[in-house]
């Protein structure tokens, strides 16, 4: 091929490059609502957090929170050794447990890398697992019909380019002045860091086929922190979309307010209370199960299925999604209290993810009673009562204004006998002595078309 042709194929790239990036920057709110629909209507997904950190096994942030040295953390890069990895029992558990996408951390903030990168030797296929871990975690989770999402950390504690700031290990003690942090940097090179990053996120955007969605985390701008600039926010993201123009990004690489930057607000950890304030906007809260994201073996504080399936049905009834994070083992396992909350999840969602799949929040004429939330799915009409407490004898909708033709139980479509009251302003549900066999149940109101 002449020169003279491959530089006309060259520019002709080029020019088409540049059109689709001027494209995505494009995007309307109409084309936005069509390439986040499954995400709105899936409404439900499993984050993985596991590294090297799960070794340690008390939190993702244990080399910041005991100020690790690189030469102290390297035994866990030489004991990592997951001979229970397998990720298609992962994936068959979150199918079970009704969750529509998966988010795996390709590489956390200690700058481990589960994948197989050109740009480090700080990854997986170095370490006793000797191959590329995303690799076999895409494979398992699109075989069983689940999107595939990566977590990637903007933050690299490992890397020896990235700035030590507030939350470095390496960080000094307190109010030292800016000299020692300045000496402390003298030989790191954020712009080189910045390269790194785009390459990686490069590599994981271009090898591993269709990504649903992209999970950058996190900025921290202010004195000896970091924000766009550090992370080179803006031609990240439209290498991004240059590359996965489908895909679903976060709300963390700090361009509040650019234009098809950020596509989810991210509320993370925060109470089922907090959730009403997030409504009308696109959003989705991230939980875990205990405090911890990455596997913590001594922590206690595990929330009941209760509580989970509160954060999941609440979050649906203010329009919104629910991530819920599983801390594999050092092993590659999920332990006993990971099974056992998304066996609990699975026995509910089977009979009742109909309140949840393609639903939202309610029209404003009903108001939910207390003790319920209620859900809304506005293709079918349907109308879902969630009984966080069940209550005796009956329950009343005030303002139904004969809006509903008929009542069951979602989980076994039994019918419940209704009567109108207040002039017929008045729901009143009839409901059995005896709770059903599930920890919230649900009535599903059918209403006139
Ligand atoms: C916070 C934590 C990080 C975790 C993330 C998940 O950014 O620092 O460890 O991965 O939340 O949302």
């Amino acid at each position: 091929m002449t020169t003279k042709i491959k530089l006309t194929l060259v520019l002709l790239f080029l020019a088409f490059s540049t059109f689709a990036q001027e494209k995505q920057r494009s995007e309307s709110p109409a084309q936005k609502e069509k390439r986040m629909a499954w995400w709105e209507d899936a409404r439900f997904g499993m984050f993985i957090h596991w590294g090297l950190y799960s070794l340690p096994a008390r939190h993702e942030w244990v080399r910041s929170h005991e100020k690790i040295s690189d030469k102290a953390y390297q035994v866990y890069f030489e004991n990592f050794n997951p001979v229970d990895f397998n990720p298609v029992k992962w994936a068959k558990e979150a199918k079970a447990a009704g969750m529509k996408y998966a988010v795996l951390t390709t590489k956390h903030h200690e700058g481990f890398v589960l994948f197989d990168s050109k740009y480090t030797d700080y990854k997986a296929p170095n370490t006793q697992a000797k191959r590329d871990l995303v690799r076999e975690y895409v494979n398992a989770f699109r075989a069983q019909g689940i999107k595939i999402g990566f977590y990637y950390s903007l933050i690299d504690w490992h890397h020896p380019d990235f700035t030590i700031d507030r939350f470095h290990p390496l960080r000094p003690d307190d109010n030292k002045p800016d000299s020692v942090w300045d000496n402390l940097n003298k030989n790191r090179n954020m712009a080189r860091y910045r390269k790194y990053l785009l390459n990686q996120v490069t590599e994981l955007l271009t090898n591993y086929g269709k990504i649903d969605i992209l999970w950058l985390d996190f900025s921290y701008p202010g004195k000896h922190g970091k924000g766009k600039d550090d992370w080179g926010s803006v031609e990240l993201l439209k290498q991004v979309r240059r590359l996965q123009p489908g895909i679903i990004v976060d709300n963390r690489t700090d361009l509040k307010g650019y234009k098809n930057a950020e596509d989810f607000e991210t509320p993370e950890q925060v109470g089922p209370e907090e959730l009403m304030k997030y409504r009308g906007k696109t959003w989705e809260t991230c939980q875990t199960f205990s405090g911890s994201w990455g596997y913590f073996r001594d922590e206690k504080s595990w929330k009941t299925p209760k509580q989970l399936l509160d954060l999941l049905i609440t979050s649906v009834a203010n329009g919104g999604n629910l991530i819920l994070n599983v801390g594999p083992t050092a092993r590659g396992e999920f332990d006993y209290r990971a099974d056992n909350a998304l066996d609990s999840i699975a026995y509910w969602m089977h009979a009742n993810n109909s309140s949840i799949y393609h639903c939202t929040y309610a029209p404003k004429e009903f108001v939910a009673p207390a003790n319920t939330r209620l859900t809304y799915n506005k293709e079918t009409k349907r109308l879902y009562v969630h009984l966080m407490e069940y209550p005796s004898g009956t329950i009343k909708l005030v303002g139904a204004k004969k809006m509903v033709r008929y009542a069951q139980f979602l989980h076994d479509n039994s019918e419940l006998k209704i009567t109108w009251d207040n002039e017929g302003d008045d729901l009143i549900i009839n409901l059995p002595t005896d709770k059903p066999p599930y920890i919230i149940p649900v009535i599903e109101l059918i209403l006139n078309k």
